[in-house]
């Protein structure tokens, strides 16, 4: 059964390695502490069999906006709407907190992502050259709540 729940200081190290697995561009682990203190709202897990296989991390930026930093799900359990119920999930509890625009960025070779966000409602608004420290442009996207 899949849980999408708030992330726990224990859930941690796990978030960790799961976004080394997933993501291309690596963070500081000191970061995740950072995010979960500064705004554990933001920061859901997606859980299988007591293994964790997803994680969503927001952060709140102006007023009523967040920017969704990290998503990822391991490989094996893609294309399984995993993705699909974190985000979902992440939504509610935004609105629940007042937040009424989210917007992130990504590669824009990352047609995946793109089409996946696209899917839950944002929209294109910007690219951004050199963004990555690789010198890859994103694209800004963004969606109202
Ligand atoms: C992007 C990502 C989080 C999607 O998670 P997921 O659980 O596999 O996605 P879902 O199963 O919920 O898919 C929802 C929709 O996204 C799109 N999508 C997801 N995977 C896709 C794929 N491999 N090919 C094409 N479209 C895809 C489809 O529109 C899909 O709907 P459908 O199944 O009805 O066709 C996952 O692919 C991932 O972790 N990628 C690597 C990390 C990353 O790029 N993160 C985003 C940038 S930070």
């Amino acid at each position: 059964m899949l849980i999408i729940r708030n992330v726990e200081p224990t859930d941690i190290f796990a978030v960790i390695k799961l976004s080394h697995e997933t993501l291309t561009e690596h963070y500081s682990p000191s970061l995740f502490n950072y995010f979960y203190e500064t705004f554990p709202q933001g920061f859901l897990v997606a859980e299988k069999n007591n293994k964790l296989i997803g994680f969503i991390i927001g952060i709140k930026t102006v007023d009523d906006s967040v920017r969704i930093l990290m998503l990822g799900v391991s490989q094996n359990n893609r294309k399984k709407k995993v993705g699909t119920n974190l985000i979902r999930r992440f939504f509610e509890i935004m609105y629940e907190n007042n937040v009424r625009k989210i917007y992130l960025e990504v590669r824009t070779n990352n047609e995946i992502a793109i089409k996946f966000y696209k899917k839950m409602g944002f929209n294109i608004i910007d690219v951004i050259p050199m963004f990555y420290q690789s010198g890859e442009d994103a694209y800004s996207m963004s969606r109202l709540l």
